[in-house]
This record gives C-alpha cells, sequence and structure tokens, in this order.
C-alpha cells in the first residue's frame, strides 16, 4: 500500500461521490471518481486501488457483479458497497461476491470512517502477508538453488525414513525425478543391499537424536552402484510429524577409492616384481645345474647299448629337458619385466634368428601337423639379438597356442626402405583369433585366457620392442586366425 492510500469511487451520482471526496482527501486519501463500472473496471486493472466504494446501483451493470471483477482485477485492494436500502439479504450477497463489508447511504461519517480504516487495516496486513511470502519463496528458491548446484547428494527424511526432499544431483545420479522418490523408503530404494542394514541402524540413531553418525554405502545409481561416504545429521526440531527428521549428505567416492586401490596395487606389484625378480634370479643356478645333469644323462642314455631300456629313458629324458627350457623362459620373462637391462645395438640377423627359433618350435608343429611356412628377405635389425629372439618366440609360442592341428603358420620378414629403413617381421596364424574384448587386454601383465598361461609374453614383447624404438601390430579376426608384426629399425648396411 502506497504512502496515499488510494481510494477508488465507482459512482453515477456526482453528488455523492463529491461528498466522499472532501470527505477522504482531507484525510490523506488519493480519491478517484469514475461514473460507471466498465471506467472503474478500467481504471483498477491501470493503477490499482486500495479501497474501492462501489454503488449498488450502475448505469451499466449492478454493483455485485462487479465486484468479484475489481477483486481480480486489483487482488490486494478491498471493496465497500454502498446501498440505499439495508437488508440482510443485501448485506449476505455483498459479503458472498468478496465485498468487505456494505455501507448504507446516506452515510453515518464516523461509522464510515471506522469502516474505512478496519478495510485499509486489512489490506495493509495483506500486503504485508504477501511481502513476507514474496521474500520466503525468494529465500527458499536460494537455498533450493545452493542445495541443487551441488555436487553433493542431498536427502531429508522423515520419522519413518521416507524420502521427504531429494535434490537435483541425487535425483539424476539415481535417474529418477524428485516427485517419483519423495515418499519412498530412503533405504529400499537408494541404496544398494549389501550396505543397507548397517546404514539403517546409524540413521536410526540419528533419527533417535544421536547426535551426527558417517557411514559408508553404495547408491544404486542407473549407472550401477556407487560408492558413498554419507554423513547424517538430524533436522532442525519443531518441524511437523510428517517432515524431515534427518538430512542425509553423500560424496561419491567410486572415482577415489578406484584410484587408491590401484595405487595400492601397483605398489604391491611393485613389491612383488622385486620379490619375483631376485627368486627367479635365485632359481636360475639350480636350473641351469640341473640342466646341465640332464644332458650329461642323456649323453649317457644314448651310450646304453640299444636295448629295450634306451628309447624310453631317452623319452623321459627329453620330456624333462623340454619342461626346464620352459621354466627357463618363463624366469627369463619375468627378469626381463622385473628388471630391464640396457637393449644392445648390434646388427641382428632376422633371417638366420627367425630360423633358429622356428627350428626349436619345428619338431612340435610336426606331431601336430601344423605347417610352417617361411617367407624370408633378407634383413638385419638394429638390436640385441638375445631380447629380440625372446619376443619371436613368445610369438611363435603364441601362434601355436592358438592353432588347431592341421594349421598353418606363416612367418616374414621383409625390409621397408624410407628416409630411415626399417624391418617389418610378422608371425601369421589361422587359429581361434582374439576377440575384441580380449584384445583389449592382451598387454596387460597377467592377463591370459590360458589356464597354464603366465600373460606375461605379449607384455614382455611390447615392452622390448617398445625399447628399440619398434612397434608392435595386432591384426585378428576371431575365428580365422591373427597376424602380430613387429616393425625395428633396420641395421645399417
Ligand atoms: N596368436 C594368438 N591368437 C589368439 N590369441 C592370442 C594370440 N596371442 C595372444 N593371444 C591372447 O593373448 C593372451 C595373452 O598372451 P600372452 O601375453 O602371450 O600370455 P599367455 O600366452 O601366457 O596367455 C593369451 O592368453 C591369448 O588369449
Ligand atoms: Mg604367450
Amino acid at each position: 500500500m502506497s504512502a496515499r492510500p488510494r481510494l477508488l469511487v465507482i459512482d453515477d451520482n456526482r453528488e455523492l461521490a463529491d461528498n466522499l471526496v472532501e470527505l477522504f482527501e482531507e484525510r490523506g486519501f488519493a480519491v478517484e471518481v469514475v461514473p460507471s463500472a466498465a471506467a472503474g473496471l478500467a481504471t483498477a486493472r491501470e493503477r490499482g486501488f486500495d479501497l474501492a466504494f462501489v454503488d449498488v446501483n450502475l448505469p451499466d451493470t449492478s454493483g455485485h457483479e462487479l465486484v468479484p471483477a475489481l477483486r481480480s482485477a486489483c487482488p490486494y485492494g478491498e471493496v465497500l458497497l454502498m446501498t440505499g436500502h439495508a437488508s440482510i439479504d443485501s448485506a449476505i450477497a455483498a459479503v458472498r461476491v468478496g465485498a468487505f463489508q456494505y455501507v448504507v447511504k446516506p452515510f453515518n461519517v464516523a461509522e464510515l470512517v471506522a469502516t474505512v480504516d478496519r478495510a485499509l487495516s486489512q489490506v495493509q496486513l495483506r500486503a504485508e502477508r504477501e511481502a513476507l511470502s514474496r521474500q520466503l519463496a525468494e529465500s527458499e528458491r536460494r537455498y533450493r538453488d545452493v542445495v541443487d548446484s551441488t555436487g553433493v547428494l542431498v536427502f531429508a527424511i522423515d520419522r519413518q525414513a521416507r524420502v521427504v526432499i531429494a535434490n537435483r544431483r541425487a535425483c539424476d545420479t539415481l535417474g529418477v525425478t524428485a516427485e517419483e522418490l519423495v515418499g519412498l523408503d530412503f533405504f529400499t530404494r537408494c541404496l544398494a543391499q549389501d550396505g543397507r542394514a548397517s546404514a539403517r541402524s546409524r540413521v536410526e540413531s540419528v533419527l533417535r537424536g544421536h547426535g551426527v553418525v558417517e557411514f559408508d554405502a553404495p547408491l544404486t545409481a542407473k549407472s550401477g552402484p556407487r560408492s558413498v561416504r554419507w554423513h547424517a545429521t538430524q533436522a532442525a526440531v519443531g518441524a511437523k510429524e510428517n517432515d524431515a527428521r534427518a538430512y542425509l549428505t553423500g560424496v561419491d567416492v567410486t572415482e577415489r577409492l578406484e584410484l587408491e586401490r590401484r595405487a595400492a596395487e601397483s605398489e604391491a606389484l611393485a613389491h612383488m616384481g622385486t620379490l619375483a625378480a631376485g627368486l627367479a634370479h635365485e632359481i636360475r643356478n639350480p636350473l641351469n645345474a640341473a640342466g646341465l645333469q640332464l644332458h650329461l644323462l642323456g649323453r649317457a642314455v644314448d651310450r646304453l647299448p640299444d636295448g629295450e631300456e634306451r628309447a624310453p629313458l631317452k623319452n623321459r629324458v627329453e620330456i624333462v629337458a623340454s619342461e626346464l627350457k620352459r621354466l627357463e623362459h618363463l624366469l627369463g620373462d619375468f627378469l626381463e619385466l622385473a628388471r630391464p637391462r640396457p637393449i644392445a645395438r648390434e646388427s641382428v640377423d632376422l633371417v638366420r634368428l627367425l630360423d633358429r627359433v622356428l627350428s626349436l618350435h619345428e619338431p612340435i608343429a610336426t606331431t601336430r601337423n601344423i605347417m610352417i611356412e617361411r617367407k624370408f628377405e633378407r634383413a638385419s635389425a638394429r638390436g640385441d639379438h638375445d631380447r629380440l629372439e625372446q619376443v619371436f618366440h613368445n610369438l611363435v609360442v603364441n601362434a601355436l597356442e592358438a592353432s588347431s592341428d592341421g594349421g598353418t603358420i606363416e612367418v616374414t620378414v621383409e625390409r621397408e626402405e624410407g628416409p630411415s629403413p626399417t624391418v617389418l617381421a610378422s608371425v601369421r596364424d589361422t587359429g581361434r583369433g582374439i576377440p575384441e574384448a580380449t584384445l583389449a587386454r592382451i598387454y596387460e601383465p597377467f592377463f591370459t585366457t590360458k589356464p597354464a598361461g603366465t600373460g606375461l609374453g605379449l607384455t614382455i614383447v611390447r615392452q622390448i620392442v617398445q625399447r628399440h624404438g619398434g612397434a608392435v601390430l595386432i591384426d585378428s579376426t576371431e575365428g580365422r586366425g591373427t597376424r602380430v608384426s613387429i616393425r625395428l629399425p633396420a641395421a645399417s648396411p
């Protein structure tokens, strides 16, 4: 309400209107007079009013009909109906249409002024109430904004642990709207089964008035379970029966936990690596001694007279020898990963090297009817002979393990000329191929799909090749076969 209350008189009786103007302007009102309902409504819409005097009999419509229109044009104002005849009926009708009261002409000035004062204090009250509720809505909106824009999950629950409020982050993470969530049991709807019971008992202690608790419980997010650290506090007292009794705020710690887990894991791996390297080193000496003794034993068996004994003995010696060889390679792989020594930079004749590696595996390939084809161009790489041997040994073993009996393994070597010449050596098999999900993991240490695999082969292959400044290329079709190519810097001729 403005400093000068605005009075609108709607009456075609000029004389009476003038009386009102005189009476109320003297009392500090701003008074405006219009002669018809239509003009009154227009003024009300345009400029509003605090109090309107409306004659019951207007030229264009009845005052009773005008009241609701005036009230909706100016909701904070009050209306007084003026009538020449007091009756119970018109009093009731006036109130029914929303007038503050009705006044009878001719006016008793003292009564009229008292009525106007009452009506105005009503207007004032309403204006104050509206200002307050606007302020309240504004402050609610600001808090809501803060709660909604935070990255933390915020819930309020009632005494029965039903959701009363959930902020935007909480709804988005769960993949529901706030309306869908409100009223549901917080624990069953929002928490995963495994953390639910203990979370419930912690929060219940808060609901019973035991301060603040913190706990971890996974949230059933739409993308799958998320690890969340929760903080529960009691809501302010004085809330209504069904209102919030506890607030729960949750921080999503999934990524942080994952990082911590990985850091711990790689630390453990590093320790294990050192341990394994030491162990492997220690195993190497007795292994060499065993190998030597086995070699001598083999020679002794060879010298036995050609009888029933010799062949089976010889066979056993060979089995042990090949197992020892496998162990040696495994140890080599371990040591290579755990303690990589510097790479030599010699000229390595790849054709000779591959011939040697293949000749080691050809006896096995023959028994399995696997054909090994060589397509060799003369080429030398610049690098470390023993390391490269280890690389191709791993590739050929993988190719043999992936092949079914009767398959083909094609091994190629070619020169690639250019400003910095390279050599490309590849091992291609017609075996089972590598599924896409496996392909993404084959370089991980200890990743294997074989019951007795170590999962170290390709890890080492890549490490060695990269340390040569080269690259490993894998091309595989599931069910059709795999080609693993190694590109290395060529040795200068
Ligand atoms: N030529 C291949 N054909 C099919 N799968 C292969 C081939 N080479 C490697 N793989 C896949 O990659 C995995 C990792 O190989 P590797 O690092 O050599 O370890 P391992 O041979 O001990 O399993 C194998 O378990 C296998 O699933
Ligand atoms: Mg392997």
